[in-house]
């Protein structure tokens, strides 16, 4: 990969779908809209947006998951819709996802080193020793501990699944994760501690994320550049995050509306800030 190659790159996209059920018959739905972005490696690109906005179609087209009918989804140079399977196979395992609901991301049958295995096992072949010693690694690396390898998903806290399910995530060492609403149904405090985790690993592991959600405020957080959508188009972006507070469009002050204390004597007057 050359060096002005950048890691990901989504060349005017374009996706609809037909509406399902007896009222929707036939109504198309456009989800994406010309959408062209960029990210490099180990940068994070927040996407934020209301709810339908198309923000998890998007991250499925970037996944290579999700067919767009036209515009190119290009990762590292490999078309993920192109005609070289091999090279797309290749490329795949660099691309990985954490959900928002984690409890449905994992097979409740399955402990979590097993879970945490899984998609290595598609990609190596490795001894049962290695393996043990691999969760753990990986286990340590998010925080949990090596004996939690046996637990089955019902006995992890909210928060302590979604780290088996990002242990999963970076089991391959991807390039890129696509976190859609990852930490959206976590409380505060696990929130901002899977916030931290995610930008530990993301120095430690050279990662870039492309991190969906609807809350702007966690967005910030992580995100070095934002883009904003709205009935599956742009409709703004930032390349600075220092320039957070002149956000102008009405959708992303909307979100920024959403996260400002609600007591309007707390607000900070004449301008967004979050923090
Ligand atoms: N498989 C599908 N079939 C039909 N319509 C779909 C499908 N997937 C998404 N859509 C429609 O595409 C639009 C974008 O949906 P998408 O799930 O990408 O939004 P979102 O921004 O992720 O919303 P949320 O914040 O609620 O998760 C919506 O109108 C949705 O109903
Ligand atoms: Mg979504």
């Amino acid at each position: 990969m050359s060096t002005a190659q950048p890691l990901l790159e989504l060349r005017g996209v374009n996706k609809h779908f037909h509406g399902g059920g007896i009222f929707k018959q036939g109504r198309k739905v456009q989800a994406i809209k010309q959408v062209s972005l960029s990210l490099g490696a180990r940068e994070c690109l927040g996407l934020v947006g209301e709810s339908g906005s198309g923000k998890s179609t998007l991250g499925r087209i970037i996944l290579g998951i999700e067919k767009p009918e036209s515009g190119e989804a290009l990762f590292q140079g490999v078309n993920l819709y192109g005609k070289d399977k091999a090279a797309i196979r290749q490329v795949r395992r660099d691309l990985q996802v954490v959900f928002q609901d984690c409890f449905s991301s994992v097979n409740p049958r399955m402990t979590a080193g097993e879970s945490i295995t899984e998609p290595l096992k598609n990609y190596a072949r490795l001894s049962y020793l290695d393996q043990l010693r691999t969760v753990g690694n990986l286990l340590e690396l998010v925080g949990l501990r090596a004996e939690d390898a046996c637990k089955y998903p019902h006995q992890f806290s909210g928060g302590q699944l979604q780290r088996v399910c990002i242990a999963r995530a970076i089991s391959l060492r991807p390039k890129l994760i696509v976190l859609d609403e990852a930490v959206s149904s976590l409380d505060i405090l696990a929130q901002s501690q899977i916030l931290e985790l995610l930008s530990d690993l993301r120095e430690e592991l050279d990662m870039s994320y492309i991190f969906i959600s609807h809350d702007i405020a966690a967005v910030v957080q992580l995100s070095d550049r934002l883009v904003v959508m709205s009935s599956g188009e742009i409709v703004e972006r930032l390349d600075n995050m220092e320039e957070f507070n002149y956000l102008t469009h009405p959708v992303s002050l909307a979100l920024l509306a959403a996260v400002l204390p609600a007591q309007p004597e707390n607000r900070i007057a004449s301008d967004h800030r979050v923090f």
